[in-house]
């Protein structure tokens, strides 16, 4: 694991930008995890970006989503479907075909999510798997106390989960009790991670999670076991860690 601290967010997003582009220019074909919340904006802006300056091919581009609310519709304002085409894939030359967001409003979620799994095999399973992380330490919507090996399923919101999204809703009870979510077993399946995150609210979750133990209590902290993955903070959200990190990143030289 490791961590780089960068000045702000804009430079975070640079450089998980760039390992995201180095996956897709080695492999044109293949399948990229993506993340939903206010923390992976920058570097979706940074994709587009890339695409529309640089070039960056999609086109044969593979993605699946971490996550999705429970009964809001894909046309939602707040549904992380919405969210990704507009903050993603209307954007770049994706496939929508190729576009896979959790269903939350699938009729037989079970089904459903076993439906999911099966679909990251088929792809080939996730090269590169984006995340942020919860101030409670949670990746995707797995809450505290989640399994560590846990699939695809149903899970119910922490109380202040629904509290910290309520500033994207017009009330608290407008915020969703229940969402769909990649298992933790599902993320650490992926061949690298990179886990975002900026601001002083998410340095106690990013201390625990790169310097504490390993508990489910934390669901971050299973990051620790991954064989490749990079945490990028900035300088607030690495407030809290108690050791030095080297100012530059290996991640870049070692692909
Ligand atoms: C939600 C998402 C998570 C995300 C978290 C943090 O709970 N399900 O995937 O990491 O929010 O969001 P933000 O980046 O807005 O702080």
């Amino acid at each position: 694991m490791e961590v780089v601290i960068r000045d702000n967010p804009e430079a975070m997003a640079k450089l998980a930008a760039e390992l995201i582009a180095e996956v897709v220019r080695r492999k044109p074909k293949c399948v990229l995890g993506l993340a939903t919340g206010s923390t992976p904006v920058v570097t979706y802006k940074e994709l587009i970006r890339l695409h529309t300056q640089e070039g960056l091919d999609f086109s044969r581009v593979t993605s699946f989503n971490l996550d999705e609310y429970v009964s809001l519709p894909p046309e939602h304002d707040q549904s992380y479907h919405y969210f990704m085409h507009e903050n993603l894939f209307k954007s770049i030359n994706i496939n929508p075909k190729n576009t896979h967001v959790p269903d939350g409003m699938a009729k037989d979620i079970p089904a459903f999510c076993r439906w999911y799994e099966e679909q990251i095999v088929k792809a080939g399973g996730v090269d590169v798997q984006l995340l942020g992380i919860g101030s409670n330490g949670h990746i995707a919507f797995n809450e505290p106390g989640s399994s560590l090996g846990s699939r695809t399923r149903v899970k119910t919101l922490d109380e202040g989960t629904r509290q910290d999204n309520a500033r994207f809703f017009k009330s608290m009870n407008e915020v969703p009790k229940y969402a769909i979510t990649m298992g933790i077993g599902t993320i650490m399946d992926a061949r690298q991670l990179i886990l975002l995150a900026n601001g002083a609210g998410k340095a106690e979750a990013i201390q625990k999670t790169c310097e504490g133990p390993i508990t489910a209590i934390v669901p971050a902290t299973v990051v620790q076991l991954h064989p490749k993955a990079t945490i990028i903070v900035d300088k607030a959200a690495a407030s809290k860690l108690s050791r030095e990190y080297p100012a530059e990143p290996r991640v870049l030289v070692l692909q």
